[in-house]
């Protein structure tokens, strides 16, 4: 890849015209735009490759089920996890994580015990926990922040006693864009023999994820954030955690053999597999993630990104008020959330709607963690490698005659 304008030919959402204005997708952190091979993926096993996957024994079947394993496959490959049977397909991240909250809280916790979250998380990585710890007695405890939103591994040591009996952390926080170092809390999780999952919603996008390397228990993250379908998610869990875990959901295809009597379960990965799954959007991880692959093995989109991030950074810092809860970190990615003194985020963001802009504004599945900053919620950008360096200027002056319109 070697010129922007190559990738956004891909998008066809990319020149779609708002207002009759160009439109300038910043909303990457809630959903990507998709590259035309998904899109023709999609259509041609919807028309050419329909039949219910690991079921019958007839040619169309057999094909989908292909499809369907090559998408595992491709997910494996791209977070360099042991095998497929480390990937579980899910209906999305939030399905991935009440999955884990879910299975492991009914079996293994009880009263007394205590579950670790940050600050940071997402909705998805602190209501389902909520809900277990309700059921079991278990107490939700809360890792705070640093100075610039980051959870670090000295904050979550401080916490860990031997009631602790699970951590899970995100990766990269969807509001503020700090990557955690969550190598290094894993490594003292682990320490202390207490598991860990990963919310990688965000992470999947913006790092190179190695599973094996950061060595925790669970990952999880959704395919529409990184150039695929909506209704697909992935969970990757090392092989003895999720032999331990029991079943989430019953129904076909993940049972061993049925009886009145006595039900047993069929092998990773379809363990945790029940009913028809969306797998039409899992085959598509073949061709979304080689697509995501072509784009973090490309120089030129390094230093595209350096160049766009530079930009963000010097246009936001030049408005009066702003205040960025991130500006010190040295771990970012181009997900900028922020406040500006005396105007309303969610004013801003239909100001600049009208303008083209697409950006999210307000508690962002977020709440703790935003209101930490601000009662008002907070505006965010979000770019990925097919915004332009004359998109992010643009941003930066529309967004200053926004503030000036409303102050
Ligand atoms: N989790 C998505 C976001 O951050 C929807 O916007």
């Amino acid at each position: 890849m070697k010129s922007v304008q190559e990738i956004r030919d891909r998008f066809p959402a990319l020149s779609k015209k708002v207002y009759g204005k160009p439109l300038v997708y910043f909303d990457n952190a809630a959903t990507s735009q998709k590259p035309q091979e998904v899109i023709d993926f999609q259509t041609e096993m919807s028309s050419f490759e329909n039949a219910n996957i690991h079921r019958a024994v007839h040619k169309l079947s057999a094909e989908a089920t292909d499809l369907y394993e090559q998408g595992r496959l491709a997910v494996q490959q791209f977070i360099n996890a042991p095998g497929t049977e480390n990937i579980i397909f899910t209906s999305g991240a939030t399905a991935a994580a009440n999955l884990v909250a879910s299975s492991f809280g009914h079996a293994f916790l009880k009263s007394g015990d205590k579950v670790l979250v940050s600050e940071s998380e997402h909705h998805s990585n602190i209501v389902p926990w909520q809900f277990v710890c309700e059921a079991t007695g278990a107490e939700l405890v809360v890792v705070r922040v640093n100075e610039n939103g980051e959870v670090t591994p000295q904050a979550v040591a401080e916490l860990l006693d031997e009631s602790v009996k699970f951590v899970s952390v995100t990766h990269v926080s969807n509001v503020l864009g700090v990557v955690n170092d969550v190598k290094a809390i894993v490594d003292e999780v682990h320490s202390k023999g207490i598991p860990v999952m990963v919310d990688g919603a965000q992470g999947i996008v913006h790092t190179d994820v190695d599973v094996q390397n950061i060595g925790c228990d669970f990952y999880y993250f959704s395919g529409h954030k990184i150039y695929g379908p909506t209704g697909t998610g992935i969970l990757y869990g090392k092989r003895e955690m999720l032999e331990k875990l029991p079943p989430y959901m019953g129904g076909g295809d993940m049972v061993g053999s049925v009886s009145f009597e006595k039900t047993t379960y069929a092998d990773l990965p379809l363990k945790f597999e029940a009913g028809t799954p969306n797998f039409i959007g899992a085959a598509c991880y073949a061709k979304s993630l080689a697509f995501a692959s072509q784009l973090k093995e490309s120089a030129f989109v390094k230093e595209h990104e350096k160049r766009l991030m530079s930009l963000m950074d010097k246009g936001l810092m030049e408005i009066d008020g702003l205040n960025m809860p991130s500006s010190g970190s040295k771990n970012r990615t181009p997900v900028y959330s922020f406040t500006i003194e005396g105007v309303h985020p969610t004013d801003l963001a239909m100001l600049l709607d009208k303008m083209g802009i697409a950006v999210r504004s307000g508690l962002m599945c977020a709440e703790p963690l935003v209101k930490k900053y601000s009662d008002k919620g907070m505006l965010r950008a979000s770019l990925l490698p097919y915004n332009t360096e004359e998109e992010a200027v643009y941003f930066i002056e529309s967004l200053k005659r926004a503030v000036n319109m409303l102050r």
